[in-house]
């Protein structure tokens, strides 16, 4: 994966944990730099090596690191200058979760050899969408759910997410149940400015 993506790694251990844990990760996951390039591609298992260490070092489970992961992620990209990025691709939750693909398709104009997730959804009920995730890679679905627990922050929508189907359990791929709190409209359908 893209440096990015290591490096937002490296942020949100030392935003919480400070450098002496930073160090501590480093060494168990043998890296031998102690920033990355951003725009330069890395292998994948130095992200899994990195989760795996840091998971060891915080005595916490992969699982919750990479959810926080994910959290971290929306607003990380933001401050790191994708915010016009975010904006274009949408205004309110679930508008948001319709452009993913869209989004990853124009961080790929940047980064050319991004291997990108896809995503689909479904309207379920009102208020409800199913949240389909394809991904080259193994593992990630934890991240998802921080993703959309930090969008709902993004867009002050209290949000539910739930897994309904697991790649890891057998499923062809993972599949979120997003339960949020659709936007106040008025009686006239125009939507409520806060
Ligand atoms: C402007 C904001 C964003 C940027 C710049 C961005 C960029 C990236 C980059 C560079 C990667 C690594 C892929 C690679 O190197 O091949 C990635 C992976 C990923 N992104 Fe995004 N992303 C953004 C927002 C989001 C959001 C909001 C979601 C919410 C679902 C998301 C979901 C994912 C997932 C799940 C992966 C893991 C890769 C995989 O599943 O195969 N991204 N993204």
């Amino acid at each position: 994966m893209y440096g990015l993506v290591n490096q937002a790694i490296r942020d949100m251990i030392l935003v919480n944990h400070g450098e002496e844990i930073w160090a501590w990760v480093r060494q168990r996951a043998e890296l031998e730099v102690d920033t990355f390039e951003g725009m330069e591609p890395y292998p994948d298992d130095l992200t899994h090596r990195l989760v795996m260490a840091a998971s060891v070092e915080l005595h916490d489970d992969p699982h919750a690191l990479l959810r926080a992961f994910g959290e971290f992620w929306v607003k990380y990209t933001a401050a790191e200058g994708y915010g016009p990025l975010m904006d274009m691709a949408g205004s309110s939750l679930p508008e948001f979760l319709n452009n993913l693909d869209d989004l990853h398709a124009r961080v790929g104009v940047n980064f050319p050899q991004l291997v990108p997730p896809s995503f689909d959804t479904e309207e379920h009920d009102q208020g409800t969408m199913h949240l389909h995730y394809h991904s080259s890679r193994q593992g990630l679905a934890p991240m998802v759910i921080g993703l959309v627990e930090g969008l709902g922050d993004r867009f002050d929508t209290p949000v539910e997410v739930e897994q309904l189907a697991s790649r890891g359990e057998g499923a062809d791929h993972d599949v979120f149940s997003v339960r949020y709190e659709p936007p106040q409209t008025s009686p006239g359908g125009v939507i409520e400015q806060p």
